[in-house]
């Protein structure tokens, strides 16, 4: 793993991961973007973004997935930090370390979390000020999900997944998440969920999230949320990787409570009864080769925040 010091002054914020514990896709929308209903989930997977002022802008990337993501423009958390810097006119440029520990093109909103983070830790280095509202539209304009990865928790995201309203939940739910060596892009993915839509003549009705996932997240009960787990992208998935779903299949033969692809994949996300239920399940799968990289996480958990600050607030 690449050691990159974090540099003086700078600004750490700590972001997790998510999943889509109920992913709804309506038709595509004459913008390119599909209407969604869907509830995220935050998950304990976490990337750290430090920026710190600098001559240039500089990408420097580190931990488990440093050598999968861009360190030019494209980033996205040095799209996001330009976006803020041009926005309030602040002429500076900055050094952006990421401790990358969310899988890149995972659907997982691995690069939504970086730009979230670069949000937050661009507002504190900057003194800005932002309030909620404000930092929301900006991310809104960086990716679907990336206000959601800025408040965390549970939610639920409707619009293009932009749009998010609270829900009810209570709990801790455990999960095993089976990784990928290779991602796969987004847009493929809705594109081969449009393909196999209309092959098959499926009529698409608007959106909306099931009753028995929300039910499931108001008594926090694992086994009714394990059976209520949907994503309408996971048959593309599948078609796309046919793989994934022998991964599902052997995860639920294993004892998950419930398999599902997490958001676009190629994630696969169990959901399991406890800690330890996680242990199990990952030896379970790690023996079956079908996965050689296996993550436990918890969640709900917090959105994108500032765990070091030169300023001490
Ligand atoms: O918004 P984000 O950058 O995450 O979206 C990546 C791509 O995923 C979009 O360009 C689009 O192809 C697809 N997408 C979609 N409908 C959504 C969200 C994403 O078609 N609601």
């Amino acid at each position: 793993m690449t050691v990159a010091p974090t540099l003086p002054g700078a600004v750490t914020v700590r972001v997790p991961a998510k999943v889509n514990l109920d992913l709804r896709v309506g038709p595509r929308r004459p913008d390119g973007f599909h209407a969604l209903a869907t509830v995220y989930q935050a998950v304990s997977l976490h990337d750290e973004v430090s920026v710190a002022r600098w001559d240039d802008w500089q990408v420097v990337a580190a931990g488990a997935y440093a050598d999968r993501i861009p360190t030019d423009g494209d980033n996205l958390a040095v799209r996001a930090a330009r976006l803020v810097a041009d926005r309030w006119s602040v002429d500076e440029r900055l050094s952006i370390r990421i401790d990358k520990d969310i899988p890149v093109a995972g659907g997982m909103a691995g690069g939504s979390a970086d730009a979230a983070a670069a949000l937050v830790a661009c507002d504190q280095l900057w003194g800005l000020g932002l309030d909620r509202d404000e930092l929301a539209e900006l991310a809104a304009t960086l990716g679907s999900d990336v206000p959601f990865i800025l408040a965390g928790g549970n939610a639920m995201g409707s619009g293009r997944g932009e749009q998010l309203a609270p829900v009810l939940a209570r709990g801790t739910f455990h999960w095993v998440f089976a990784i990928s060596d290779t991602g796969l892009s987004t847009p493929a993915v809705y594109a081969e969920c449009d393909r196999l839509r209309e092959r098959d003549g499926v009529d698409v009705p608007e959106p909306q999230v099931s009753p028995e996932l929300m039910a499931a997240l108001r008594s926090g009960d694992p086994v009714a949320l394990g059976a209520a787990l949907h994503n309408d992208l996971e048959s593309a998935a599948f078609s796309l990787r046919p793989q994934l779903r022998e991964l599902r299949d052997a995860g639920v033969e294993f004892g998950a409570l419930g398999g599902i692809v997490s958001g676009s994949g190629p994630t696969v996300a169990f959901l399991t009864e406890s800690h330890e239920a996680s242990l199990d399940l990952s030896v379970s799968l790690a023996a079956s080769d079908l996965c050689r990289d296996l993550r436990r996480a918890k969640g709900p958990v917090h959105g994108a925040h500032v765990v070091t600050s030169p300023r001490g607030d």
